[in-house]
């Protein structure tokens, strides 16, 4: 019963963007969804009602999920879709963890409209000094397409081509004013002058990572995915989707007459869209400031599109805290190392059809040359009731099938035909892990932020170029790599994280471009139980 005890109501509404009028799907009426905030330590419970005429899952994205997958989320790894008209109750405790997390459909492309902050406050007192803390404010970077968002994913997938690019990025839902019909839906901040904030900034945006920053303000970095970092200043960030990144944020500026600060973001890449059509602004106001004409200027602090230096020289800076309260447990010796190439690959068109990749052929994506297909079961409810076969099969490759130079000019040969298959990686309880992600360069204009389920990960190492086993390894930072649950692995080059496998379950590793997962760049990770209850998967709920 949809009126009834409602926690999450997810149903079509009427929204208006852009001075286009459609259906959307929200959470209780809203877009973006509401914030949920808990305690570290809590158990969490929130009942999903579906009043939509689709099936939907709902995934609390970075949170551990320690001992209860079935909570997870991703349909058909770890649960089969709630259908229409049906509910299901997500019940986990957030232990362990603390900071700025993000809840979000996960089912085909739903999660562009139907997300929200997810935040846990600490149990002791935040470990950054500073003044106090005058007001925390979520921000959400997402998309807008005035058509379907699910036609959008059909027609590519039918066409094999790329998807349609998006028609705004929006902040907190709002384009801002350098959209037609927009200047009302505009994202303004009012604080007031001489204070502290803790700017909570999530990209839930589906195929974009993107440049934010705050025209005069520097912003200090303390935390990125939930996990305390060594505070460091910056004039601006760069998000990958799935990512979040905390902030401190000084008023210390003099605003002149009617001036607001223009916030932004755009696109670290995109080949598509000039400058100012991908652009989103919207305003940090001092409460003394009258709002009068919103200006377009782009703060000066934003970087260029395409700035990889500014990139690479920000994700280098994130370290760890590694404080006696919070330590950084990373993994310095590990039991196994897999190497894992990410690839979009080029298949031959159905006979009859025609298809928009390269060369007449269609777009796939693959890890390992393995292109990932759901299957019709989910694959932890399989691995818990021991019907595996009928399901998966635990025998992903190790390592590439060919080494090649992943930088070559053409590695088109290499990137034909993937294996279509749900191939998943098993493992026993406590494995410490390293992965390598393996860049390969084919088409590859932008970083796959590779997003992994239920356990965090350290980012041990970054390079562009061929990873290279006698040589990277020595340079792994081991003292406070960066522990995250989404890495941006940059185009042609590399990103080794290392992972202690201590959450027994089954768990959906994949790039958060929607467009890349929806081509198949995606795999499972099982972890087996180890021995005694304590690190045993918990039965499944009843109303599974
Ligand atoms: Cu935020 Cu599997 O995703
Ligand atoms: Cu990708």
């Amino acid at each position: 019963n949809c009126d009834d005890f409602v926690s999450y109501k997810v149903e079509w509404k009427k929204v208006r963007r852009l001075g286009h009028t459609k259906q959307l799907l929200t959470v209780n009426g809203q877009y973006p969804g509401p914030t949920i905030a808990v305690h570290e330590g809590d158990t969490v419970r929130i009942k999903v009602n579906n009043c939509m005429n689709e099936n939907t899952t709902i995934h609390w994205h970075g949170v551990k999920q320690l001992r209860t997958g079935w909570a997870d989320g991703p349909a058909y790894i770890t649960q089969c879709p709630i259908r229409a008209g049906e509910s299901y109750t997500y019940k986990f405790s957030v232990n362990d963890q603390r900071g700025t997390l993000w809840w979000h459909a996960h089912y085909s492309w739903q999660r562009a409209s139907v997300h929200g902050a997810f935040i846990i406050y600490p149990r002791m007192p935040y470990p950054f000094s500073s003044s106090p803390i005058e007001a925390e404010i979520p921000i959400l970077f997402g998309e807008w397409w005035n058509g379907d968002v699910e036609e959008v994913e059909n027609e590519m997938l039918k066409h094999g081509g790329g998807p349609n690019v998006s028609d705004a990025y929006t902040i907190n839902g709002l384009p801002g004013p350098l959209y037609p019909s927009s200047t009302i839906d505009t994202f303004i901040s009012t604080v007031e002058r001489g204070k502290t904030y803790l700017l909570r900034v999530i990209n839930a945006a589906l195929n974009n990572e993107l440049f934010f920053a705050i025209a005069n303000h520097t912003l200090t970095v303390v935390e990125v995915d939930a996990a305390y970092t060594k505070p460091f200043n910056t004039t601006a960030i760069m998000i990958a989707p799935g990512q979040t990144t905390t902030l401190l944020l000084n008023t210390d500026q003099v605003p002149e007459h009617s001036q607001m600060f223009p916030m932004t973001i755009t696109p670290y890449v995109t080949s598509i869209f000039p400058f100012n059509n991908s652009t989103s602004i919207g305003f940090l106001r001092y409460n003394s400031t009258k709002i009068k004409k919103f200006s377009s200027k782009v703060p000066e602090n934003l970087p260029e599109m395409k700035d990889t230096a500014f990139a690479t020289a920000f994700l280098n800076k994130l370290r760890s805290l590694g404080s006696p309260m919070y330590p950084c447990n990373v993994p310095k010796t590990v039991h196994k190392r897999v190497v894992i190439t990410i690839s979009l690959n080029l298949q031959d068109c159905p006979s009859g059809k025609s298809c928009q990749g390269l060369n007449g052929k269609s777009f796939f994506a693959s890890m390992n040359n393995q292109s990932f297909v759901r299957p019709a079961l989910s694959i932890l409810e399989s691995h818990y009731r021991n019907t595996a076969t009928k399901t998966y099969s635990s025998d992903f490759p190790e390592k590439p099938p060919k080494v090649y130079d992943y930088t070559g000019v053409n590695p088109l040969t290499y990137n034909m035909n993937a294996k279509f298959g749900t191939r998943v990686l098993e493992v026993a309880y406590g494995t410490d892990l390293e992965i390598v992600f393996q860049g390969t360069s084919f088409l590859n204009v932008e970083n796959h932020p590779i997003h992994v389920h239920g356990h965090n990960f350290f980012v041990v190492g970054r390079g562009f170029g061929n990873f290279n086993v006698a040589r990277d390894p020595a340079k792994y930072n081991l003292v406070d790599p960066p522990e995250r649950n989404t890495v941006a692995v940059s185009t042609g080059g590399w990103a080794a994280i290392r992972i202690r496998a201590n959450n027994p379950g089954a768990w959906f590793i994949h790039c958060h471009l929607e467009g890349h997962t929806s081509w198949g760049l995606a795999m499972g990770l099982i972890v087996r139980n180890g021995v005694g209850e304590s690190k045993s998967l918990l039965p499944p709920p009843k109303d599974l």
